[in-house]
C-alpha cells in the first residue's frame, strides 16, 4: 500500500471517528474523562512509536457496578513500513503528546444510564492506541538519524499491570472491546485479558468493526493481506499472535492477524459486531484505489444508491463471504454472539447514535446496545444477521 493511500485511509478514518456537533446544553453532561499516562511503562520500553509514555482514560464504575471493569481499545488503521511510521510517529495516531488529553466518553462508554443501561456504571478504560500494529507489535528500528518504537504488545502489558491493582485484579466482570484496529486487538489479547483476571469472574471480549477479512479485491489481488503481511513483519507481531494458530497456519503465520483464522483458537466468549457492507473494508478492502485506478466506484463509495448492478452486486458477494467467514462460529459458537447488520458504517459501539439511541440501527427490532446486553448477561441468545441491503432497515449509512 503506497504512502498515498495510506494517507487517505488515515483520513478516512479521522473523518469516521469525527465527533458530531453537539449543542451547548448536551456538552454540560458530557462525560469528560483525563488521560492517564503509564509512568511505569517505561521501566519495560513499553513506548508509543515516538518513545512517548502510553495512557489510558479511566472513569470508575459506582453502584452495583463498581466491581465490573470495561476495558476499550482505541483504533485508527495502522502502520506498514518506516515512512508511514515516522509520519504517524508525529501525530497523535503515534504518540500521547499530540492526543487531547480529554475525552469524552459515550456509547458503551457512556456513564448515563438511560444512554448505556448495561455498562454506565462499570468502570470503563479507553486504552489509547499509538503503536501502529492493533497493540500486538515488538520489535524497534534504529539506523543512527531514526528511531521508532514497535512495542504494542508491551503497552497493552503495561496497562493491564498498572490496572489489575486499581480494581481490575479484583473484577468480578470484565469486557474487552475495542473499534476498527482496536477491534482487531481484541482477537490478539483476549485470552490474554481472561488469564489476568479472577478464574471466578465473568470475561469477555468484544470486536466493533474488527473483523477485517481477507478478501480480495475487485482486481482479484489479496491488497489486504498483503499490507496486514507488511504490518506484522515490520512490527514483529507473529511472536505474539495465539502459537496455535501460527502453528497451524505454517508456513504463512502472518495469517492469524486476521480474526477470521484467530477466532477459532479463542477460548473466551466472544461478540461479533460488524456491518457486512463495513465502509473501511468497501474502501480499502474490496475496492482499494490501486483495484480503481479509473474511478468507477467514485460514486458507489459516496453514496450506496449510486451503485449500478455490478457493483450490488459485488458488494452482496462480500456479504456472504462474510457470512461465510462466521457460519461455523453461528451454528458452533454456544456462548458466542454476533450483530452482522446491513448499514454503511464503520464503528458503531462508540457513538451514541448507533449505540442506543430512538434512530439507532435495530436488526429484528434490536439495538446493538440490547443485542451485546442480551448477551454479556445471558439474557438470551443474541447472534442478529440483517436482511441484506436495500432491504429497509435503520441505518444512518455514515459514509463519511
Ligand atoms: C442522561 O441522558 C438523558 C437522555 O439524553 C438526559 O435526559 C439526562 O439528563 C442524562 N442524565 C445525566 C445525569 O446526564
Ligand atoms: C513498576 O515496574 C517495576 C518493574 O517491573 C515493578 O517492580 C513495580 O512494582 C512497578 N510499579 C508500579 C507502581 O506498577
Ligand atoms: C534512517 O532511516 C530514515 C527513514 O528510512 C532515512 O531517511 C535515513 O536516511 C536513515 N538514516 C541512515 C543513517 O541510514
Ligand atoms: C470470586 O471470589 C472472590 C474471593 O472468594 C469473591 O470475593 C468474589 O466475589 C468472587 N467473584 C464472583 C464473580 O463470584
Ligand atoms: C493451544 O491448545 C492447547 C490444547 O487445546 C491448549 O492447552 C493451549 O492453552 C493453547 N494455547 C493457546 C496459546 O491458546
Ligand atoms: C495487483 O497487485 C500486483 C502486485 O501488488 C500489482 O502489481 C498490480 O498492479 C495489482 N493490480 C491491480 C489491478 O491492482
Ligand atoms: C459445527 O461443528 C461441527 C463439529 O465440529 C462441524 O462438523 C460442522 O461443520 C460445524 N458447522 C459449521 C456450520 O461449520
Ligand atoms: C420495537 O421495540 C420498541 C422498544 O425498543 C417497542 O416499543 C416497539 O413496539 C417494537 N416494535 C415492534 C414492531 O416490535
Ligand atoms: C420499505 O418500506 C416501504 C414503506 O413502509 C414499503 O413501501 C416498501 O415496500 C418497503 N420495501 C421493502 C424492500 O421492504
Amino acid at each position: 500500500m503506497s504512502a498515498c493511500t495510506f494517507i487517505k485511509l488515515v483520513l478516512v478514518l479521522l473523518t469516521c471517528a469525527a465527533p458530531r456537533r453537539i449543542n451547548s446544553q448536551e456538552a454540560e453532561r458530557r462525560d469528560l474523562v483525563k488521560m492517564t499516562l503509564v509512568q511505569n511503562a517505561s521501566s519495560t520500553g513499553a513506548y508509543c512509536l515516538d518513545g512517548s509514555l502510553p495512557a489510558y482514560h479511566l472513569d470508575r464504575g459506582f453502584g452495583a457496578g463498581a466491581r465490573n471493569w470495561l476495558l476499550q481499545f482505541e483504533g485508527g488503521g495502522w502502520c506498514n513500513d518506516i515512512k508511514s511510521c515516522l509520519e504517524r510517529a508525529a501525530t497523535r495516531r503515534g504518540s500521547t503528546r499530540y492526543m487531547s488529553k480529554v475525552e469524552v466518553f459515550s456509547g458503551i462508554l457512556s456513564n448515563n444510564a438511560s444512554l448505556n443501561p448495561d455498562f454506565y456504571n462499570w468502570n470503563r478504560v479507553k486504552i489509547r492506541y499509538c503503536d501502529g500494529a492493533s497493540f500486538a507489535g515488538d520489535a524497534v528500528f534504529k539506523n543512527g538519524t531514526s528511531l521508532l518504537y514497535f512495542r504494542g504488545q508491551r503497552i497493552w502489558r503495561a496497562i493491564i499491570l498498572d490496572l489489575l491493582p486499581k480494581g481490575l485484579g479484583q473484577a468480578n466482570k470484565a469486557l474487552l472491546s475495542g473499534c476498527s484496529a482496536g477491534g482487531l486487538a481484541t482477537f490478539h489479547h483476549c485470552d490474554d485479558f481472561t488469564a489476568h483476571l479472577p478464574k471466578n469472574a465473568s470475561v469477555k471480549c468484544l470486536s466493533d468493526a474488527g473483523f477485517f477479512l481477507d478478501a480480495r479485491d475487485i482486481a482479484m489481488n489479496h491488497t489486504m493481506r498483503y499490507f496486514f503481511k507488511s504490518v506484522v513483519t515490520l512490527q514483529g507481531v507473529v511472536k505474539n499472535l495465539n502459537t496455535n494458530c501460527t502453528s497451524s497456519l505454517s508456513p504463512y503465520p502472518e495469517q492469524c492477524f486476521f480474526p477470521q483464522y484467530a477466532l477459532p483458537y479463542i477460548r473466551t466468549p466472544y461478540f461479533i459486531l460488524n456491518t457486512a457492507y463495513d465502509v473501511y473494508q468497501f474502501h480499502h478492502i474490496l475496492v482499494p484505489p490501486s483495484a480503481d485506478p479509473n474511478g468507477h466506484w467514485y460514486h458507489c463509495k459516496l453514496n450506496p444508491a449510486a451503485c449500478n448492478a455490478v457493483q450490488i452486486n459485488t458488494l452482496q458477494g462480500f456479504r456472504r463471504y462474510m457470512l461465510e467467514t462466521l457460519q461455523n462460529f453461528l451454528v458452533n459458537s454456544t456462548r458466542g454472539g454476533m450483530y452482522i447488520n446491513s448499514c454503511f458504517a464503520h464503528c458503531q459501539s462508540e457513538s451514541q447514535d448507533t449505540w442506543f439511541a430512538p434512530d439507532s440501527p435495530r436488526v429484528h427490532n434490536k439495538t446493538i446496545s440490547e443485542a451485546v446486553g442480551d448477551w454479556y448477561f445471558g439474557r438470551k441468545v443474541s447472534k442478529e444477521i440483517d436482511c441484506a441491503y436495500p432491504c429497509n432497515n435503520s441505518c444512518h449509512n455514515q459514509l463519511g
